[in-house]
């Protein structure tokens, strides 16, 4: 039985990850790749969409190309790559981006936030027509499943709406892919203010797990994490935001569940319970930390690897868009 294609992908805009790309994404993504025939790609094109230092641009795909390796997502068994490493994403998303409506982008919610943090004159076309980007990123691969966070779900709509639309204009083309969405329990909230999700452009550096950060720092911005004054390890995400969302690392990262996290630690103190959550990061973090620098140390390596992939991708991607061009009627070069 062939494998059902799964497609994701996260922007290179950090020089680490942090802990809720690890365990909300990666960790997902490591587990599904013996299923599915998956791809995984680094959108260096989506991160040009707002503004960007070239070299840092440079760096931080590298690095994120290599904590993906280094948690677990193997190059020789899903198709790790470089977005821009493959041209037919430009190239159908100009395609794609010629039956996507103007209002219809316009409804993107995420546009309109990103849009008015930059202001109007900041705010790129590009910035505009970013889920056609991602559209294409999907589509090209004939993706039948899309891990995603929730907040990109509206995206991955948007491209079930583009594929339907092809195909019924141009004749059967692109599978119809499924968002798969992120569960909850996979959510990880700042550490300091867990109202907020954890997200790299936090407001404080002490609420953010990174995941290539010094295994000490991190172990103390957990014993330094906001709880609650009632001193009990119990999961109530509204009453008790900071102790749940401790509580939902540990249980992603030592595999066990809620309840015996609460059996474990009861008529016990937060000390307790964060130092033994401390030790599980430092345990978890340290060897990725390890991997991607050894990675990192030896960058022809990664991009050797990386290239490898991007020729694999290439063979796919190729062969969607010569049937796109063949649809809508360019003539073909002799
Ligand atoms: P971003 O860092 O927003 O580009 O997201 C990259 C990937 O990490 C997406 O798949 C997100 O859903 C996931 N992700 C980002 N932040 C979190 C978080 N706080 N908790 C869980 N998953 C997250
Ligand atoms: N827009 C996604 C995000 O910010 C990243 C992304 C780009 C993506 N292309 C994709 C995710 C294709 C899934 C599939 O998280």
């Amino acid at each position: 039985m062939t494998r059902q294609r799964l497609y994701s992908g996260m922007q290179p805009s950090a020089d680490s990850l942090h802990a809720g790309n690890y365990i909300g994404a990666l960790l997902q993504w490591r587990d599904m790749q013996s299923t599915y025939d998956a791809f995984f790609s680094v959108v260096d094109l989506h991160a040009i969409t707002v503004p960007q230092n070239p070299a840092e641009l440079r760096e931080k795909t590298r690095r994120t190309a290599a904590q993906y390796i280094a948690a677990g997502i193997e190059p020789s068994k899903s198709t790790l790559y470089v977005q821009s490493h493959v041209r037919a994403h430009a190239e159908l998303a100009w395609i794609l981006s010629t039956i996507t409506g103007f209002g219809e982008a316009g409804r993107m919610t995420q546009f309109k936030d990103k849009s008015s943090r930059y202001g109007q004159d900041s705010t790129s076309v590009g910035l505009f027509t970013y889920p056609v980007l991602m559209a294409a990123d999907i589509l090209l691969y004939q993706s039948e499943l899309v891990p995603v966070g929730d907040d990109q779900k509206q995206h991955v709509e948007l491209t079930r709406d583009l594929a339907e639309r092809f195909n019924t204009r141009f004749g059967t083309t692109f599978t119809v892919p499924e968002p798969v969405i992120q569960k909850d329990t996979a959510r990880i909230y700042d550490l300091q203010n867990p109202a907020s999700k954890m997200s790299k452009s936090a407001e404080s550096e002490a609420g953010v797990l990174w995941l290539l950060d010094d295994p000490a720092k991190s172990a103390k911005k957990i014993m330094r994490a906001v709880t609650d004054t009632e001193g009990s390890v119990r999961f109530d995400r509204g009453a008790k935001p900071g102790v749940s969302n401790l509580m939902t690392i540990y249980s992603a990262l030592a595999g066990r569940d809620l309840a015996s996290i609460e059996d474990e630690y009861a008529g016990r103190g937060y000390g307790d319970f964060k130092k033994d959550l401390a030790e599980l990061v430092v345990a978890e973090f340290g060897p990725v930390r390890e991997r991607a620098n050894a990675l990192l140390d030896d960058p022809a390596e990664l991009d050797r690897l990386l290239a490898v992939n991007a020729a694999k991708a290439d063979a796919v991607a190729d062969a969607t868009l010569a049937d796109v061009y063949d649809r809508i009627g360019l003539l073909r070069r002799a």
